[in-house]
């Protein structure tokens, strides 16, 4: 059994892709231990509750010394004793101590095809304003290894979106989630959970 821990900060429809995988069966031997969240009202707490999941709030505002907050935020994520970690739209940079700690352990969900409109800066809905205002024709999503940059780890899976003409960034970003966000992510815990992914250096080989 993976056990999983999800991290977020919004609305929580990846994490809720994951529910509904593990619900219908098609995601085997993967638990969801925990949810940790940095915003209190993020409603993906609410979803993790909903399934008896434990939910809780790491927030910045309550440690005004950064250093605090990554500490306990290391603490709250070893509490879960995780095998996996998932940011599912987790909007906070990682403190470097938790990424050496769980090295090829930690994936992430970027809202593009990496490494076009990635980096410092690139998250959200942004990131979808930007692939419109450059004109792009194809976009996507791309699930990777969290390494000490931004959005530059070892890529694991990713899915072309087409752009329509008439898209603005809230219908893109739908788009992007309903045809590859929301199938990526669960799929690629599958594949760790089987075993199938080796590490290369910056590559990953999966072994289908
Ligand atoms: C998702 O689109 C995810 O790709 C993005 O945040 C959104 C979270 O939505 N993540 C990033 O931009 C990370 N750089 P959700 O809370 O509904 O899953």
């Amino acid at each position: 059994m993976l056990k999983i821990l999800v991290m977020v900060s919004g609305g929580g429809t990846n994490l809720q892709a994951i529910l509904d995988r593990i619900t219908d069966g098609s995601l085997n031997d993967v638990q969801i231990v925990g949810v940790i969240s940095n915003k209190k009202d993020a409603y993906a707490l609410e979803r993790a509750k909903k399934y008896g999941i434990s939910a809780i709030c790491v927030s910045k505002k309550d440690f005004p010394v950064k250093e605090e907050f990554n500490q306990e935020l290391i603490k709250q994520v070893d509490a879960f004793s995780p095998d996996l970690i998932v940011l599912a739209g987790f909007l906070v940079i990682l403190p470097k101590e938790l990424i050496t700690k769980y090295e090829n352990k930690i994936i992430n969900i970027h809202p593009s095809l990496i490494p076009s409109f990635c980096g410092a800066g690139c998250y959200g809905l942004k990131v979808h304003e930007m692939v419109l205002e450059r004109g792009c024709k194809v976009t996507g999503a791309t699930v990777h290894f969290v390494d000490d940059g931004t959005d530059t780890g070892p890529i694991l899976l990713q899915k072309a979106v087409q752009v329509h003409q008439m898209d603005t960034p809230e219908t893109l970003q739908k788009r992007v989630m309903e045809e590859a966000e929301w199938i990526l992510l669960p799929e690629t815990i599958r594949l760790i959970a089987a075993g199938k992914v080796k590490v290369n250096g910056k590559q990953t080989e999966i072994m289908e």
